[in-house]
């Protein structure tokens, strides 16, 4: 598996980890309230498990399977882009509600979040073809 793969897949299973203990907080919480304060980590347990870990997982997994060039991955600039961007915005994304951050923060991580998917396709693109 790349290198960059790896990266990818660790930081998915670190939000499956964190979103799954946030999930199960919040139902605890729903059963016997003990913290309102929680449901301000409600936001943070969708981002953290849609991108954080489904968007993430696939994008590391695409990056390893697609058809190679010979043995070359094509841009893989913009693949460390889009890691770097989609990290940066599930992490702003997750830390808005729970810091009461103004709310063009989380549009702030939404352009991070669309920029991760534009270098990933720019990546992508070019490895979606059939295998000769
Ligand atoms: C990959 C797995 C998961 C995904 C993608 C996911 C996603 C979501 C989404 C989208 C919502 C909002 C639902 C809505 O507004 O109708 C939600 C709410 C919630 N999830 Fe999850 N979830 C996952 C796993 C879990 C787990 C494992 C737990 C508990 C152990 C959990 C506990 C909750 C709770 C308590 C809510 C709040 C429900 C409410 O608003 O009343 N989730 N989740």
């Amino acid at each position: 598996m790349p290198r960059l793969s790896v990266w990818f897949v660790r930081m998915a299973l670190l939000y499956l980890l964190a979103g799954f203990t946030v999930g199960a907080l919040l139902l605890a919480h729903k059963g016997v309230p003990y913290a309102p304060w929680l449901w301000r980590w409600r936001q943070a347990h969708i981002e953290l498990l849609l991108v954080g870990w489904i968007v993430q997982l696939a994008m590391g997994v695409a990056f390893w399977i697609l058809p190679r060039f010979q043995q070359a991955r094509g841009n893989v600039r913009a693949a460390w882009t889009a890691f770097l961007l989609l990290n940066s915005g599930v992490l702003v994304a997750t830390l808005t509600a729970p810091l009461a951050a103004p709310t063009w923060t989380l549009s702030v991580a939404r352009l991070l979040e669309a920029g991760a998917a534009v270098a990933f396709a720019v990546h992508a693109w070019p490895r979606v073809k059939p295998v000769a």
